[in-house]
This record gives structure tokens, C-alpha cells and sequence, in this order.
């Protein structure tokens, strides 16, 4: 495994983050801790997850990821493991059950910390913006649990650029505690929602980049392709795969991500991923997995280097996603 500072702290992170959105959802809590050792025994330290994941299954309240790490996490030592969790969504009914109030914050970190059983959470994020809170509110709040101890690092995700310079520019004139890392979409399927504007931002302003769904929910693996039928996948029906299956631009980027995976000899995953970690931007991507055998094949992306040309041309063919 490679590792990088995350963004301008001091804390080292590894240059695969694992996500765990599919715990208690289409993982089990069995194949959870087979996937959880083996990322860490190759030396993964980085594990992403949220309060909300996986409330939208039917019968599930949220936190079942959450409490599927916890319990793993008494099987190792707690210093090794680097825990980002998110805040923000509806965790409970009532007016203030979701959102980025002090309120709402406050109670949330308690649930988490609890499902977690630990007694604090190394990157704690807001999940998406809250247009009913000011910054001041929520960055004021998220000082308190750093101050506190109860919250290592800092981070924000689903915030377009200008957002996130109001939030540093508020952290910075009250003194706060600000967002060290944000968490966006971006993937060599969906580059301008971040390569626009807010890359340039992050890059000047030395805030990590974790970019989630880095595989397109599955479809840079190259599961999905013209002529196949029957997909061995839980994602088929997501509107990204959804988007890209229907169109003919992202069939170009397959033959290209699959004809440099030929001359690398490597699944095509690990060329999306080589790719993306090319970007001096980019500081880990967030990796999902359903099985033990996908996170085997994706673990030695991080030795594939690709040349500058082999990168120029991902980028032409990607150009305009
Ligand atoms: N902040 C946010 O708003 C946000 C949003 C989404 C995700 N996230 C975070 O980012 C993480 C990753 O997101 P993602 O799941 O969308 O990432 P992804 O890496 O783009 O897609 C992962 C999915 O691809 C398929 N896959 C993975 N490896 C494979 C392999 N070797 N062969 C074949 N199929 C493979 C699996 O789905 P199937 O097998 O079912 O096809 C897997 O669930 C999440 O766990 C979560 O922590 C954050």
C-alpha cells in the first residue's frame, strides 16, 4: 500500500480509502469484517462511512454501517484506524432530525460515536450542504467536538466550490477548526462536477480530495457493455450506471480503459483508478466493494503508474463527463 498526507495535516492515510456504504445493505455483516481484515492486513487504513448508510432500505434505521465498523474495531487496535463518518441527513423524525444545526450535530455525534463504540471519530463530514444553518453554526459546533476531542480532522462533501471557500473563509476569520478534506463525485465517467471549479480550489487552498464512487458504481470495472444482459450487480438500477449504459460516449472510454488494461495486463479498474490518482489533486479515492473477490482485484491499483500519453489519452476520450 502507498500513503499520503491527508491534505495539510499531518495525518498519514492510505491511497485506497474502503467505503462501507454497502454494509448492512448488500454486504453482510460476515463478508463486512472479511473485507474490513483484508484491507487492513494489506494495509489499508482508511475506512468511509456515514451515519445515514443504509437507512433507505427498507426496515433499516440507519447506522447499521456504522455499527458493522464498530464492532470490527474492537478487533483491532483503535490508533491504526482511520474512521471518517458523515452528518447531515434525516437520522430521526421531527424537525431536527436531519440538517446541520448545532442541535442536530450535537445529538449525531453521540449516535455515531455510540454505534462506533469509540470515543472519537478521526474525519468527521458534513454530507452535503444545509441552506437553513449558516456556516458559522455548523462550523462553530464542529470546533466544539475538536476542542472537545470527541472529533480528530474536519471534512465536507457534496459542496460545489464556492461553498467551500465560504467555509474556510468562515473558519478562518472566526478562528475555527476547518474542513481538511471534501469528499466529492468525480470518477473518469463524471469529471466536471469537480474538475470545473472546485479542484483548482482544493488544490490552492491544500484541502484533501477523497472522491467517492471512483468506479462509476461498478461500470469502469467493464461489467456493463454493450451486448450484456444479465449483470452480476446490485447497482444496474442506480441512475448513474443507468446514465452511462445508455450512452455510447462511455462505450469509448471502456475500449480504452480495457485496451490499456491489456497492454498493463491489470483489470480495467485499476487503470480508472491509476488514472484518477494521477491527479495531483487527489488524495484517495473511496473504494466500494460488495465481495471479498472485488476488493482482491481492486487492492493493487495503487502500484499501476500510467505514462503521461497513456493519461492524455483517458483524458481526450473522457472529455466532456
Ligand atoms: N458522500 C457521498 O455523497 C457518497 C455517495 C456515494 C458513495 N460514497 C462513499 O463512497 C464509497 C464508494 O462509492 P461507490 O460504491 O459508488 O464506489 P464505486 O467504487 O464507484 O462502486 C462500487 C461498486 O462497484 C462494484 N464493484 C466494485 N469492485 C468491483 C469489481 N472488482 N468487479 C466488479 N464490480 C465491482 C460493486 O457493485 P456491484 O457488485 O453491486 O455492481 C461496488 O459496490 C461508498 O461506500 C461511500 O463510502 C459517498
Amino acid at each position: 500500500m502507498k500513503y499520503t498526507t491527508l491534505g495539510r495535516t499531518g495525518l498519514k492515510v492510505s491511497r485506497l480509502c474502503l467505503g462501507t456504504m454497502t454494509f448492512g445493505w448488500s454486504t453482510d455483516r460476515e463478508t463486512a469484517f472479511a473485507i474490513m481484515d483484508k484491507a487492513f492486513d494489506a494495509g489499508l487504513n482508511f475506512f468511509d462511512t456515514a451515519d445515514i448508510y443504509s437507512r433507505w432500505i427498507e426496515g433499516n434505521q440507519g447506522g447499521e454501517s456504522e455499527t458493522i465498523i464498530g464492532e470490527w474495531l474492537k478487533t483491532k487496535s483503535r490508533r491504526e484506524v482511520i474512521i471518517a463518518t458523515k452528518v447531515r441527513g434525516r437520522m430521526w423524525a421531527g424537525e431536527n432530525g436531519e440538517g446541520l444545526s448545532r442541535h442536530h450535530i450535537m445529538h449525531a455525534v453521540e449516535d455515531s460515536l455510540r454505534r462506533l463504540q469509540t470515543d472519537y471519530i478521526d474525519l468527521y463530514q458534513t454530507h452535503w450542504t444545509d441552506d437553513n444553518t449558516t456556516h458559522e453554526e455548523t462550523l462553530e459546533a464542529l470546533d466544539r467536538l475538536v476542542r472537545d476531542g470527541k472529533v480528530l480532522y474536519l471534512g465536507c462533501s457534496n459542496y460545489p466550490a464556492w461553498q467551500l471557500m465560504k467555509a474556510l473563509w468562515t473558519s478562518d476569520k472566526h478562528g475555527l477548526a476547518r474542513f481538511d478534506c471534501i469528499q466529492p463525485h468525480h470518477s473518469i465517467f463524471h469529471r466536471q462536477e469537480f474538475e470545473s471549479e472546485l479542484e483548482a480550489a482544493c488544490l490552492d487552498q491544500n484541502v484533501a480530495v477523497i472522491p467517492y464512487s471512483p468506479l462509476a458504481a461498478g461500470f469502469a470495472t467493464g461489467k456493463h457493455r454493450r451486448d450484456t444482459r444479465e449483470v452480476d450487480s446490485t447497482r444496474t438500477s442506480s441512475g448513474l450506471v443507468t446514465r452511462l449504459v445508455a450512452d455510447d460516449r462511455a462505450y469509448v472510454v471502456l475500449d480504452s480503459l480495457e485496451k490499456l488494461a491489456q497492454a498493463h495486463r491489470c483489470p480495467m479498474a485499476h487503470v480508472a483508478l491509476a488514472w484518477q490518482l494521477a491527479r495531483p489533486s487527489i488524495t484517495a479515492p473511496i473504494i466500494g466493494v460488495r465481495t471479498l473477490a472485488q476488493l482482491d482485484e481492486l487492492l493493487g491499483a495503487v502500484d499501476l503508474t500510467l505514462s503521461e500519453s497513456e493519461i492524455g489519452q483517458l483524458n481526450a476520450v473522457s472529455e466532456g463527463f
